[in-house]
């Protein structure tokens, strides 16, 4: 009962007049005034319209703007919601409203929760891409631009493993927080005939409900071979023919984005390529990219890295990708430093490194 008298003064404050609410979208932060409890559960749902009546129920007529709290008094006393979007800025929520619960969770198959921030100034490079996402990141802040026939509707992400593809979808979706489902296309396949169709419906569906809302669908390629290939596997086929069905909008996808990403464009099948309005390259850094992505991730080094000459290694890791360069290299250096006891990490440890990470991969080439 102690903290209901703290949000009082907060519930009041939204009396005021303010133009009607067009959007709210609140993230689940748990019981941020019981002091010392830990245990604030996360909530998702997989029914949005159950939420948006959930919400509208107990919250219609509250002035709100974007960081305030509002507080559950129908099913958590007091659980609270932050709210991260709100459409004007300040405004009133009507029974119009439309309400969401934040969360990158939405979808049944394969789907992620990032708990990690990802954003836009961590990725180094991939400009044509950054570009691409605020892009869709205008629209999908605009109804009318995004119910247009002008919105971005699939777009390919395409490149050798490694350059930051996921990381560019995890970036989005944290830059826009509307509804965001991530997939790998290997986990459509299901085990009986017909799962894979199935669950592709299903994300469509669910992604119709919660618009405007992206669908990243990683590794593409697991299920989008080409017609030669699919005929090995009869539910490869159903899930082809389903993905082109929704591609195409048969039933109206208003609002919705669809990313592909893969490794390898030329094993798609050409009727799911040519659904691709936007097929954008994710290249290996360059030299400079380089340099600047181990200083990125060297500065998160727990040990210190001292004189090291960022540009010559920039320039000896041709062909290099960002995940090689973090997790070969620099990771590798650390590993390397914590089994020595060593408290920092010199040039010649961090070439030590690459040699060694080089012979991995000449060992590698060797067994293939
Ligand atoms: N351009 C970049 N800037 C900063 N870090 C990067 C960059 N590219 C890759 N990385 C690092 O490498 C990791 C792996 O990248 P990511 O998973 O996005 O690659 P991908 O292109 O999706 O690869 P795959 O094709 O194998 O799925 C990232 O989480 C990040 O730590
Ligand atoms: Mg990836």
């Amino acid at each position: 009962m102690e903290h209901q008298s703290k949000i009082k003064p907060k519930q009041e404050s939204f009396t005021r007049s303010a133009p009607k609410m067009d959007k709210l979208i609140l993230s689940p932060v748990g019981y941020p005034l019981k002091a010392g409890d830990e245990s604030s559960p996360y909530l998702s749902t997989d029914d949005p319209s159950l939420f948006q009546h959930y919400a509208r129920s107990q919250w219609v007529g509250l002035v709100v703007k974007e960081g305030n709290f509002l507080f559950d008094s129908l099913i958590f006393p007091d659980y609270a919601f932050r709210a991260v979007t709100v459409e004007p800025k300040e405004s009133q929520i009507t029974k119009k409203t439309k309400i969401f619960l934040y969360s990158e969770q939405k979808a049944d198959p394969g789907s992620k929760i990032f708990q990690q921030h990802t954003t836009f100034a961590e990725i180094i490079g991939q400009n044509q891409a950054k570009e691409k996402c605020q892009i869709i990141g205008k629209f999908l802040r605009n109804d009318d631009l995004m119910n247009s026939p002008w919105a971005p509707k699939n777009i390919l992400f395409w490149g050798p493993p490694g350059n930051g593809k996921t990381m560019m979808a995890k970036a989005l979706s944290h830059e826009i927080k509307s509804s965001m489902f991530l997939i790998k296309a290997s986990d459509l396949l299901g085990i009986y005939v017909g799962d894979g169709a199935r669950k592709i419906k299903n994300l469509f569906y669910e992604a119709r409900r919660s618009t405007p809302a992206i669908i990243f669908i990683d590794e593409l390629d697991s299920i989008a071979l080409k017609r030669n290939f699919q005929s090995i596997r009869g539910d490869v086929v159903e899930l082809v023919s389903a993905l082109l069905g929704e591609m195409d909008g048969i039933a109206s996808n208003h609002g919705i984005i669809t990313i592909g990403s893969t490794n390898q464009p030329n094993m798609l099948d050409s009727a799911i390529l040519s659904r691709f309005e936007d097929l954008i390259e994710f290249k290996y850094p360059n030299s400079s990219e380089r340099e600047q992505i181990l200083t990125l991730y060297a500065n998160q080094s727990p040990i210190p890295f001292v004189d090291i000459s960022w540009d010559i290694i920039g320039q000896e890791t041709t062909e290099w990708s960002g995940r090689d360069l973090k997790e070969k290299i620099i990771k590798g250096a650390i590993h390397h430093a914590v089994l020595t006891d060593r408290s920092k990490i010199t040039m010649q440890e961090l070439t030590d490194s690459i040699q060694k990470a080089n012979l991995f991969s000449e060992n590698l080439t060797y067994y293939s």
